[in-house]
């Protein structure tokens, strides 16, 4: 079967990078991984990726005058490599219309809390500060917006009583790294419909 080419987007720790790799290696998901992109030149996702011999680039934004220069940099990159879909993991950074344009429903994201509830930064936080007795975590195609794309997958996780932001956000994790790969596979496997705000996930 034909391999999904994935180009991962990460500015940081790159666990979510490494549960795509293993799922892979596991046989629980057709793709491979052809190119790692970071903002960020210490990001430890660009070691996990070299380790694998996978090419592992900075693109720095301070070397750019703006951010459609910067964002066009990371597309003829993606485009190189002949990247199908653009997977961000941990990518801390607003995706914007250069991105969008040249890769139409055909970015992801995984956010650590139970969209619409808690988009951007700091969510386990928020999510613990507010009260909520359950989080989890999101998989969603990109849109303009910050974390409002179509929802793909989600996972719910208890909020125990004496949760900090870290417990909390571990137990996210371990969701993020099951339901994150179980995405990509279905898109691989053309089982995601988009419609609208919708996505229906079609029968094997
Ligand atoms: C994860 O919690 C992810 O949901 C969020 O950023 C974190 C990235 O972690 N978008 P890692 O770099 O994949 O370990």
């Amino acid at each position: 079967m034909k391999k999904l080419r994935l180009g991962v987007l990460a500015s940081g720790r790159g666990s979510n990078l490494q549960a795509i790799l293993d799922a892979i290696d596991e046989g629980r998901l057709a793709a491979e991984v052809v190119v790692v992109i970071s903002d960020n030149g210490e990001a430890k996702a660009l070691e996990r990726a070299r380790l694998r011999g996978i090419p592992a680039i900075h693109i720095n934004p301070a070397q750019f005058p703006d951010k459609h220069t910067y964002e066009e940099a990371i597309v003829e990159t993606l485009k190189q490599h002949q990247v199908e879909l653009v997977c961000l993991a941990g990518y801390m950074r607003l995706v914007g219309r250069v991105m969008l344009e040249s890769f139409p429903n055909r970015i992801m994201n995984i956010h650590p809390a139970l969209l619409p509830a808690f988009p951007g930064l700091h969510a386990q936080q928020r999510a613990l500060e507010y009260g909520v007795r359950y989080s989890g975590c999101t998989v969603h195609f990109v849109d303009e917006g910050m974390d409002t794309g179509p929802i793909i997958l989600q996972a719910v996780v208890p909020v125990l009583p004496d949760d900090t932001p870290e417990t909390l956000a571990d137990r996210i994790l371990e969701q993020e790294h099951r339901i994150y790969p179980e995405a990509i596979a279905l898109f691989a496997a053309g089982r995601l419909e988009l419609r609208g705000k919708r996505v229906s996930i079609k029968e094997a």
